[in-house]
């Protein structure tokens, strides 16, 4: 696997990146010490978690932590070997000051998560979603000082389009306050809603590491029209979390694994190879349940889309806007 360069981090980072969300259930703890062992093992250095996981448990408001903790006791003799990325900002209980960016919540957070992951210093400290309570200098003022304590090395942002990012640029140049260097977004064929703040990513030389980039599993090809979900599946465990799977949805399923089929690849490696064609792609967060799934992501970086698919995974999979956005290349 080629390692890409996050942003201006300077970090160098595997185009693949273990998600943690799982952690804890439906993934045990041990289970999920082995598939961050294996991981490394097999060349990916980037682990992706937040202070919010905890796999199923969760429900909104809930404390969170757990995943943290796994990927602590995983790392615990491995850390040199990751780049380790975290988050911060949704809400962990009732509390007025359990949630967001405000600076009490901030340093609260950051601590906490050190001491969950075992760890001085934080390689990514992602801020998870936009807060409309902070304003964002405050947000930076309180990563400035952060990073200054020397507990977070870079940060990234998640859930924001191009507009914010545009916001934390020009903040950060104004005050002399760290850049933002990466952005995770939710991105997939099936979920392009961010396509074209990949442009202003790849201007402003920010790491795209997006997420569900297989679509909760959608897009590997296991899920049948007509057929219950396989026993096992997220489809099958945590419905909640994959959607409805109706007619219109199949005929874009059974198309892309058609096309999949024309070049001999699984369709889930199909759709991991698309996304790392896309501007700014750094590191895709995938999300693994057993090792064998690891080793498919990381076939997907080996795979080549021929250039005259593009075409036709476009009219399989509509781009946002595409007759309203002005200044979309030809
Ligand atoms: N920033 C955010 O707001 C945000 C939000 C969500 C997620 N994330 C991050 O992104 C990561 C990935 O998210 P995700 O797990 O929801 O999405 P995903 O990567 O699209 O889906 C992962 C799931 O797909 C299935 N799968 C993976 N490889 C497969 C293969 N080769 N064959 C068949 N099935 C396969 C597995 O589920 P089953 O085997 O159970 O079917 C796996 O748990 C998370 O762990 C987290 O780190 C971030």
């Amino acid at each position: 696997m080629e390692h890409r360069t996050l942003g201006t981090s300077g970090l160098r980072v595997s185009p693949i990146c273990l998600g943690t969300m799982t952690f804890g259930e439906p993934v045990n703890e041990a289970d999920s010490i082995r598939l961050v062992h294996a991981a490394l093992d097999m060349g990916i250095n980037f682990v992706d978690t937040a202070n919010v996981y905890e796999g199923y448990r969760r429900v909104l408001g809930s404390a969170g932590g757990w995943a943290e903790e796994i990927v602590g006791k995983a790392l615990k003799d491995r850390r040199d070997q990751a780049v380790l990325a975290t988050k911060v900002c949704a809400p962990l209980g009732p509390g007025d000051q359990d949630r967001g960016l405000g600076a009490l919540h901030m340093h609260r957070e950051v601590d906490a998560s050190l001491r969950r992951l075992q760890t001085d210093v934080i390689d990514l400290y992602i801020i998870h979603w936009p807060d409309r309570m902070t304003p964002r200098e405050s947000t930076l003022q309180t990563m400035d000082q952060i990073m200054r304590a020397g507990k977070v090395r870079h940060f990234g942002v998640s859930n924001h389009s191009a507009w914010q990012l545009c916001e934390f640029v020009w903040m950060s140049k104004q005050h002399g306050w760290p850049r933002v260097v990466s952005s995770q977004i939710p991105f997939s064929l099936l979920h392009r809603h961010f396509q074209h703040d990949l442009r202003f990513c790849e201007e402003y030389n920010i790491g795209v590491t997006p997420y569900q980039t297989l679509q909760s599993g959608l897009l590997t090809g296991k899920y049948k029209r007509g057929q219950d979900a396989p026993t096992g599946s997220r489809a099958a465990e945590k419905p909640a979390w994959i959607g409805e799977r109706d007619d219109a949805l199949y005929d874009k399923l059974e198309a892309f694994e058609n096309l999949a089929g024309e070049i001999g690849v699984p369709p889930g490696q199909y759709a991991l190879a698309w996304a790392l064609t896309q501007p700014a792609m750094a590191s895709l967060i995938v999300g693994v349940k057993r090792v064998e799934q690891i080793e498919d992501a990381i076939a997907a970086t080996a795979v080549r889309i021929p250039a005259d698919h593009m075409e036709k995974i476009d009219a399989i999979f509509e781009q946002p806007w595409r007759q309203m956005d002005p200044i979309r290349p030809a």
